[in-house]
């Protein structure tokens, strides 16, 4: 691929603010924190939309409260054609880590995170998507 090369002009304080982000992320220069950002700027566009794109749902839970895997079983049956699998982790006495693997819209795949994370007993939920070329 052909690299193209362009002048940027920024303010003092910002400029430092990408040093930062190039010191924290163990970037190896200015230019690889800026294709980053370029990168998860477009990929966090794609995410208003209604386009395809894969993503995985981590959730943590303690599955001794009442009800909770009752509910998970039911919402993930109520999404069944957005998941493609899911794993289930015992990571001690009381905790569980489940990752679900997901490919559909992104309002869809956000609505199904929202709607999981908000079950009481789940103590962190995250999803990650990304453009897919579908
Ligand atoms: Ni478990």
């Amino acid at each position: 691929m052909s690299v193209s090369r362009f002048g940027v002009s920024l303010e003092k304080d910002l400029l430092e603010k990408l040093d930062q982000l190039v010191i924290d992320h163990h970037f190896p220069n200015r230019s690889q924190a800026i294709r980053f950002l370029i990168s998860k700027n477009l990929v966090e566009d794609k995410w208003q939309g209604d386009e395809e794109v894969a993503g995985a749902l981590v959730l943590i839970y303690d599955h001794h409260k009442r009800d909770l895997q009752k509910q998970m079983t039911t919402i993930q049956h109520d999404y069944h054609c957005l998941i493609l699998s899911s794993q289930h982790i015992h990571l001690n006495h009381d905790l569980c880590l489940e990752t679900i693997t997901l490919k559909g819209t992104s309002d869809k795949l956000s609505k199904l995170a929202d709607k999981l994370k908000a079950i009481k007993g789940i103590y962190h939920g995250e999803l990650v998507m990304t453009a897919v070329p579908v």
